[in-house]
C-alpha cells in the first residue's frame, strides 16, 4: 500500500456506515472522507458530502470528480449499488472498489442463483426450491407436510422471507409475496424451503478473491419483539463475539461453507473481493447455510467495528486489491453490543421528524464502553436532530461480558428518547441462557 494518504468515498448513509466512518476516521492513512448525501446526522459531521448521486447515470461526471478529489479508494456499504454493478463501473487501475463486482453480488441479490450454486457445490443449506409460477409453488407446498419457509427471491431489505408454521401460512406467504406483490418485483419469484432450526449466527468474512479472512462471529436478532417474536426486521440488536459458534462449528463454515462458495464462484469466473457474510444456522445436523449477504452486515457491523483493532483503511485497500494476506486484523477482547432503538410502528409504518433527545449524553457518560451510532437520523432546519427512519440507532457498548455489555447499551438506550421509540432489552439471550445452563 502506498504510504501517502488515501482519499475515500463511503457509499450509503445508515448505522453500518457511521460505524464504518467512525473506525476509518482512526486510520493513520485517511486522508479526506466523502459521504454519499443523505448520510444520518452522525455520519455527515465525519465527511464531506459528493456534489453527485452516486448513480450509473452521472457516472461521467462522477468520474470527472473522483479523479478530480483524488479518491483512490470506494468503499460500498448496502447492496443495492453492489447488485446494480458499481463496483465493475467505478473500478480502475487507479482505483480501488471495495465490494463485490455485480456477478457476485447476485450471491445476495438472486436467491434463486444463490442456491443452484450452493447445490452444485454441496454447500450445507436448507433444501429447497425456486418457483417461477403461482401454480408450482401451490403445488410444492400442497405436497409437503414438514414446516416450510417462502421466500421473495429478489432484494427486499431483510424483509421477503416468511417463515411459515403450517401449510395454510405457506399458501398465504406465496399469496403475498407472487400474487400481491407486498415486496415488490422481488416477489416475481420465490425460494420455498425446510425450515431449520437451531442458532443462528452471522459469519462475515473479508475475501479479496483468494485469501478469506473469518472475522468473530456475530448473532443477530430479527425479530422485533423481546424473546424473538413478531415479524422480521432488517436487525434489532447484534453482539460478538458469540459463544454459540465454538472454534470447532467455525472450522466446519470456513471449510464447507466459505472455501467452497469462493471456489465455485471462481469456476463460473467471478472473482469475489469484497464481504462474503453467511447466515448459518447451527441445526443438529451441523451448519447450515440460509442465506448470503455481500456487504457488512447492519447492525453486526457495529459491534464488529466497536471492537476491530486493526487499520480499517489498509484492511479495506488491501482487501479490494488482491493483497489481504498482509493485513493485520485483530479485535478487542471486550464483548460488544448493540441494540437497536426503532421507531414506533417499525418494521410497520411509522413516523419521521420526531425530535431525538439523549443521543450523545449516555454514551458521553460511559467514556469510550459506548459508542452511540446514528441509522435513521437527520438534522432539522433548526439544527434538532429527529428520527428519519425505522431504526433510528444502534447504541453499542463493551464490557468484559456479555451480561455487562448488554446492561450498559439498555440503560443507555433508556435515554435515547422520541414518542414511541423502542428496543429489545433481551439482546444476547440465547448465549446468556445457555451459559446459565451450562453453570448450573
Ligand atoms: P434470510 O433473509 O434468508 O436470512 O431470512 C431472514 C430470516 O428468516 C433468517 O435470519 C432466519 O431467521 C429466517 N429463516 C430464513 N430461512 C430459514 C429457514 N430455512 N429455516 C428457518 N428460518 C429461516
Ligand atoms: N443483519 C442482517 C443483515 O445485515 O442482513
Amino acid at each position: 500500500m502506498s504510504s501517502s494518504p488515501i482519499n475515500v468515498l463511503l457509499l450509503g448513509s445508515g448505522g453500518r456506515e457511521h460505524a464504518l466512518a467512525w473506525k476509518m476516521r482512526q486510520s493513520p492513512r485517511l486522508g479526506e472522507l466523502w459521504l454519499e448525501q443523505g448520510a444520518n446526522a452522525g455520519l455527515a459531521p465525519l465527511g464531506q458530502i459528493c456534489p453527485y448521486p452516486v448513480e450509473a447515470k452521472h457516472l461521467f461526471h462522477l468520474e470527472r470528480w473522483l479523479d478530480a478529489q483524488a479518491i483512490s479508494l470506494v468503499v460500498v456499504g448496502p447492496e443495492a449499488p453492489l447488485a446494480a454493478g458499481i463496483v465493475d463501473l467505478l473500478s480502475r487501475p487507479h482505483r480501488r472498489v471495495f465490494g463485490p463486482c455485480k456477478a457476485g453480488a447476485q450471491l445476495e441479490a438472486d436467491k434463486a442463483f444463490s442456491k443452484q450454486l450452493m447445490r452444485q457445490a454441496a454447500i450445507p443449506t436448507a433444501e429447497g426450491r425456486t418457483f417461477r409460477t403461482v401454480e408450482q409453488a401451490v403445488r410444492f407446498v400442497l405436497n409437503r407436510d414438514e414446516p416450510l419457509v417462502v421466500k421473495a427471491a429478489g432484494l427486499c431489505a431483510g424483509k421477503g422471507v416468511i417463515v411459515c408454521d403450517d401449510r395454510e401460512q405457506a399458501l398465504t406467504a406465496i399469496e403475498r409475496i407472487m400474487e400481491k406483490r407486498e415486496f415488490g418485483a422481488a416477489g416475481a419469484s420465490v425460494v420455498i424451503e425446510e425450515r431449520l432450526t437451531g442458532q443462528e449466527l452471522s459469519v462475515l468474512a473479508l475475501v479479496d478473491g483468494q485469501t478469506i479472512w473469518v472475522l468473530d462471529p456475530c448473532q443477530d436478532h430479527k425479530q422485533v419483539f423481546e424473546g424473538d417474536h413478531g415479524p422480521n426486521t432488517g436487525g434489532m440488536g447484534a453482539y460478538c463475539p458469540t459463544p454459540l459458534a465454538d472454534e470447532a462449528t467455525m472450522q466446519v463454515v470456513y471449510r464447507d461453507v466459505l472455501v467452497p462458495t469462493v471456489d465455485a464462484l471462481k469456476r463460473e469466473g467471478i472473482v469475489y473481493r469484497g464481504v462474503l457474510y453467511a447466515g448459518v444456522m447451527i441445526t443438529p445436523g451441523g451448519p447450515k447455510v440460509l442465506e448470503f449477504n455481500c456487504r457488512f452486515g447492519d447492525p453486526e457491523t457495529q459491534p464488529l467495528m466497536a471492537r476491530l483493532q486493526g487499520d480499517l483503511i489498509d484492511i479495506l485497500w488491501r482487501c479490494a486489491g488482491g493483497e489481504l494476506d498482509g493485513a493485520e486484523i485483530a479485535f478487542d477482547p471486550r464483548v460488544a453490543c448493540c441494540v437497536v432503538v426503532c421507531a414506533g410502528g417499525y418494521p410497520g409504518e411509522y413516523q419521521r421528524g420526531l425530535p431525538i433527545s439523549g443521543l450523545d449524553d449516555g454514551a458521553a457518560s460511559a467514556g469510550d464502553s459506548v459508542h452511540m451510532f446514528h441509522a435513521g437520523t437527520a438534522r432539522a432546519e433548526d439544527g434538532s436532530i429527529v428520527t428519519n427512519g425505522g431504526r433510528v440507532c444502534g447504541v453499542t457498548a463493551l464490557a468484559p461480558t456479555l451480561r455487562e455489555a448488554q446492561q450498559l447499551a439498555n440503560r443507555t438506550a433508556e435515554r435515547v428518547q422520541f414518542p414511541g421509540a423502542h428496543f429489545r432489552r433481551d439482546i444476547g439471550h440465547r448465549a446468556l441462557s445457555s451459559s446459565a445452563s451450562r453453570n448450573s
